[in-house]
């Protein structure tokens, strides 16, 4: 039986609240990490963005009648698993440039969830919800250009932290 239009969008919404508040922990985490200040601030403002995030999705999905379900969707599964996979067989200093890549990885999955939401919500008719989809989307995109920003620079200082400044020799 085909589903209510309204079902479809909570469910979204459902999804985009649980890998917020995952993410968000994940990003109070590593703001937590290594001694570069200007990345750790990056981390922390995002996480408050995130939070708000989803305080303003769960205010939508209450307005269509639904409250979060607490079940995690696959994408919070991916947000919470990443992160220890990507430290695997690196030194402490890398942390910080894993980190970067990590949540830039996951700003871009974001902007990919936000996209999906939007297109159902304007296939819905639901005007309000395809607006917030493109609000916090525009959001995730500014967070993923200042992560790209500083990856070169911390991947280039974790090199010289590792190496002692060395470069390869022939
Ligand atoms: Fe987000």
């Amino acid at each position: 039986m085909p589903r209510q239009p309204v079902d479809v969008i909570k469910r979204y919404l459902e999804d985009a609240i649980a890998a917020e508040k995952n993410f968000e922990s994940q990003l109070r985490d590593f703001a937590e990490e290594g001694h570069h200040s200007h990345i750790q601030r990056l981390f922390a403002r995002h996480a408050d963005e995130t939070r708000s995030q989803y305080e303003r999705l769960t205010n939508r999905l209450h307005a269509l009648g639904g409250s979060p379900s607490g079940m995690k969707s696959m994408l919070a599964h991916m947000f919470g698993s990443m992160p220890k996979v990507a430290q695997i067989g690196h030194d402490d200093a890398e942390q910080v440039t894993q980190n970067i890549l990590m949540a830039y990885t996951v700003e871009q999955s974001e902007i990919a969830m936000y996209e999906a939401l939007a297109a159902a919500a304007a296939a819905a008719g639901d005007n309000v919800t395809e607006s917030l989809a493109r609000e916090i989307q525009s959001e995730e995109r500014r967070t993923a250009d200042l992560l790209w920003q500083e990856l070169p620079r911390a991947a280039r200082s974790s090199f010289d932290e590792v190496t002692g400044r060395r470069t390869m020799t022939p």
